[in-house]
């Protein structure tokens, strides 16, 4: 049998079904009687007793004191950027591997992304590359860090938690407070995932979560921005809801702003699915368990585990090939989706899209072998039966 065949059949064999999706979300919790309730009240838009109840339950589970909601997590990334100061022409530092959406944010608040290496071992930002890049490139000008090949500020860094599993937070913020520049965290794939006790999101300024459809979480859309910093948290929402100071009729916006609010409807769908966040993580770290069982005779691939001393979600379930069979990339994905187990590669790196090309960038030589050897396998909770 050809490697392609071998894997598809061991794929098969831990999903159990003839077709099957990349990432499903599930809803047997109380989903339904959440949004039923927003209908038969009426409370299906931008205000309610969900909203304000959603951001109280996600500021208690991930260990922060506010929790502002938002209509996905890009604008939370964009909101929360302009909150650390990204202006008109900074640079912010973020990894070469991630969705598009992190450079998107930076570019809508005025920045451009300067891109950094990966760390193999958490397949997020390496936080050695990014300390031997800074101390290259930067120096100090007028109270700012600035990058002395562009002449630009440096004004934040966005670690990116890859598929749940935690950058090296303690290193990066340590790192981060010597250049004296602020950290934003794209959390968009990790709620739930922590290093030691401590949640990621928690660790920069502000992080952002993403609640979108195929999160491990999903409100349909929805994100979040996290912070301890309680002014930081108000400017969020002031925001995010158009300005408008309060007032029992009056309409007054005090700046221009944003309409980035996450619906009532939205919200209680959000209830209901944090409800059971730990049954999701508990299916999902049994079902890398149960893939990194069915490969383990398999030569040339392995399943990617969490770096010890932290607590992945384990949002994606990810097979690593060896570099002598890396060539095989595509057969494998081809092999696994014909036989309608769904299986997909990771993003084309960032610098290599055509609107981002031209940005500055180190060496990416860990992001561009990766690249060619991620293939990320069916990842639905509900792949194990009875403990979602
Ligand atoms: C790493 C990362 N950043 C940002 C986003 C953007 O989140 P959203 O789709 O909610 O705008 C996503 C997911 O979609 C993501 O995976």
């Amino acid at each position: 049998m050809t490697l392609s065949q071998i894997i598809t059949e061991r794929v098969q064999r831990v999903t159990g079904q003839s077709q099957v999706a990349l990432h499903e979300p599930s809803f047997k919790g109380n989903e339904l009687a959440y949004v039923k309730e927003c209908i038969d009240t009426g409370w299906v838009s931008s205000v309610g007793s969900y909203v304000d109840r959603f951001e109280r339950d996600l500021a208690e589970v991930t260990g922060v004191k506010h929790a502002v909601v938002v209509s996905n997590g890009t604008s939370g990334l964009q909101i929360a950027l302009q909150l650390a100061g990204v202006q008109r022409g900074d640079e912010v530092i973020i990894p070469a591997l991630s969705f598009v959406a992190t450079a998107n944010a930076v570019v809508h608040c005025g920045g451009t992304p300067h891109f950094v290496d990966t760390d193999e071992t958490s397949l997020g930002m390496s936080v050695p590359a990014l300390a031997d890049h800074l101390a290259a490139i930067t120096e100090r000008r007028a109270g700012a860090t600035v990058n002395r090949q562009t002449g630009q500020r440096i004004a934040a860094i966005v670690p990116m938690h890859t598929f749940g599993h935690p950058v090296d937070m303690p290193a990066l913020i340590e790192l981060a407070a010597r250049f004296d520049i602020p950290v934003v965290e794209d959390a968009a794939e990790s709620l739930g995932s922590r290093i030691g006790d401590r949640h990621t999101g928690t660790y920069g300024l502000c992080g952002m979560l993403s609640f979108n459809g195929n999160k491990i979480v999903t409100t349909g859309g929805g994100g979040a921005i996290i912070t301890n910093d309680s002014g930081l948290a108000k400017r969020a929402k002031h925001l995010t809801t158009t300005a408008k100071q309060p007032h029992p009729w009056a309409f007054f916006h005090d700046e221009v702003a944003y309409n980035f609010r996450l619906p009532n409807l939205n919200a209680a769908l959000g209830c209901a699915q944090l409800e059971q966040l730990s049954g999701f993580i508990a299916a999902k770290r049994e079902l890398t368990q149960r893939y990194a069982e069915a490969l383990k005779d398999v030569a040339g691939v392995s399943l990617f585990v969490e770096r010890p001393g932290t607590h992945a979600n384990y949002w994606l379930q990810t097979l690593i090939l060896d570099s002598d069979v890396a060539h095989l990339r595509d057969e494998v994905l081809s092999h696994t989706n014909a036989a309608g187990q769904m299986t997909r590669p990771v993003w084309e790196l960032l610098t290599t899209l055509p609107m981002y090309a031209e940005c500055p960038t180190m060496k990416t030589p860990v992001a561009q072998d990766l690249a060619r050897r991620i293939i990320n396998l069916p990842s639905s909770p509900q792949l194990v039966q009875g403990v979602s």
